[in-house]
């Protein structure tokens, strides 16, 4: 019994950092619903319910084959009684009732739309709600007072939330290099985030920029922002100062996982023709078919092209998010791990530091409490190293 509990552990280990997680998943229709009821938790506050879904969820996009009978799953780590319920439910009537009834919620459904508006979080959503707006007309007609960005989420709703292409994230990416070449050359960028780890789709396009010089990266991000405003390229932006060098006493232990780089994030006016060369069939040919329950809203805001135009999709631009992110080059590698993800790939690196470790992880540094000191890296492989952890390259941080 012993033996062939360590032999299940060995091949999925309890801490996703620990496991390899490529984008092929054998078991969609079971992560699908406990991802749902994940989003579910986390946009109602309860997040430690999320996080148990959520890691659920990772455990069986790690199994090589598709489930067929509970008893595959025994001894598998994180799986709790209420995943399993899940998982049975699927496994015997092809899907779960709790998702189901979740899927068909006016809360949810609320919740959904709402922050499905950038800007909008779980909690603004929730207040919104109880005062019984539920769509986006409804939140225009109210008399609320939207702040910039979400302004800008209302405005471009249906472009931010169509799925980015890799062929659009190469576009960007062009951008975004043409405006760092011209404000500091011998800059270096990179792509992070899910198109990093292999995804053919995103909700945003992130980037790290460095330079191999330490400090010739300071003060870099306005002058990137000035740069790409000047273009047209911005439809929104918001730069956060990197407040991590400020504190005079040098690098504070790293206490919280508040991000303490100069980031930005924006909306980027990506001209249809900008990603000519790349550019999939399948953005010119989009129709807008019925969506699948989600909602349409077309021309519920006015744009500058006329409702014909926006109609016919001839409008010569769209609205991308872009995250930028610009680190010191001696905290490149902690950064480039910190914004890889997958998000749950991220929480678990850390939860392992923590617990098994006794060390505390940011995406600036790693820092050994037994030692008291920090631990050095120039590259991924090295705090996977410091961190008695197998090297996981991105591809395979799809948890
Ligand atoms: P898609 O954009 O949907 O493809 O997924 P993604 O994995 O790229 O997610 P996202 O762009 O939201 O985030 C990319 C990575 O950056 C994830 O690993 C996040 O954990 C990380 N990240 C996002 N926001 C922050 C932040 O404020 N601070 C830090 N340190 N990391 C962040
Ligand atoms: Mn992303
Ligand atoms: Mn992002």
């Amino acid at each position: 019994q012993v033996d062939e509990l360590k032999e299940v552990e060995s091949i999925v280990p309890s801490y996703a950092c620990q496991r390899r997680t490529t984008l092929e998943n054998h078991n969609t229709v079971f992560t699908d619903a406990l991802s749902l009821l994940a989003e579910n938790a986390e946009l109602s506050d309860e997040d430690g319910r999320g996080v148990a879904f959520r890691r659920a969820a990772a455990v069986l996009k790690a199994l090589h084959s598709p489930v067929t009978d509970l008893l595959q799953l025994r001894g598998l780590p994180c799986l709790g009684g209420h995943s399993l319920r899940v998982i049975k439910d699927v496994l015997e009537n092809g899907a779960s009732s709790e998702v189901e009834c979740t899927k068909q919620s006016e809360r949810f459904k609320a919740l959904k739309v709402l922050t499905g508006i950038f800007g909008v979080g779980a909690k603004t959503a929730e207040r919104w709600i109880r005062e019984g707006i539920h769509s986006l007309p409804q939140l225009q007609d109210s008399a609320h007072t939207l702040n910039r960005a979400q302004q800008a989420g209302l405005e471009h709703y249906d472009d931010l939330n169509q799925p980015v292409t890799k062929a659009e994230g190469d576009a960007i990416g062009e951008i975004v290099e043409k405006a760092v070449m011209s404000v500091l050359p011998g800059a270096q960028i990179t792509l992070i985030g899910g198109f990093r780890r292999g995804k053919l789709t995103g909700h945003d396009v992130d980037f790290l920029i460095t330079h191999p010089e330490e400090g010739r990266e300071v003060g870099l991000m306005p002058k990137v922002v000035s740069w790409l405003e000047s273009k047209g390229f911005l439809l929104y932006q918001k730069t956060t100062r990197n407040s991590y060098l400020e504190s005079k006493d040098g690098p504070a232990r790293p206490s919280s996982n508040m991000d303490r780089f100069e980031r930005c994030f924006s909306i980027f006016k990506l001209p249809e023709d900008a990603k000519e060369g790349t550019k999939q069939t399948e953005t010119l040919t989009e129709e807008t078919p019925e969506d699948t329950g989600r909602l349409t809203t077309p021309s519920l805001v006015r744009d500058e092209g006329s409702e014909s135009t926006k109609r016919a999709n001839l409008k010569p631009w769209r609205a991308v998010r872009v995250d930028l992110v610009v680190s010191p080059i001696s905290q490149f590698a902690f950064a480039l791990l910190g914004w890889t993800g997958s998000k749950l790939f991220e929480r678990e690196l850390r939860r392992w530091a923590g617990h098994e470790k006794a060390m505390s992880l940011s995406s600036h540094a790693l820092y050994d409490n037994t030692q008291s000191k920090y631990l050095r890296a120039s590259s991924e492989e090295e705090i996977f190293a410091h961190l008695g952890l197998e090297y996981i390259p991105p591809s395979e941080r799809n948890a």
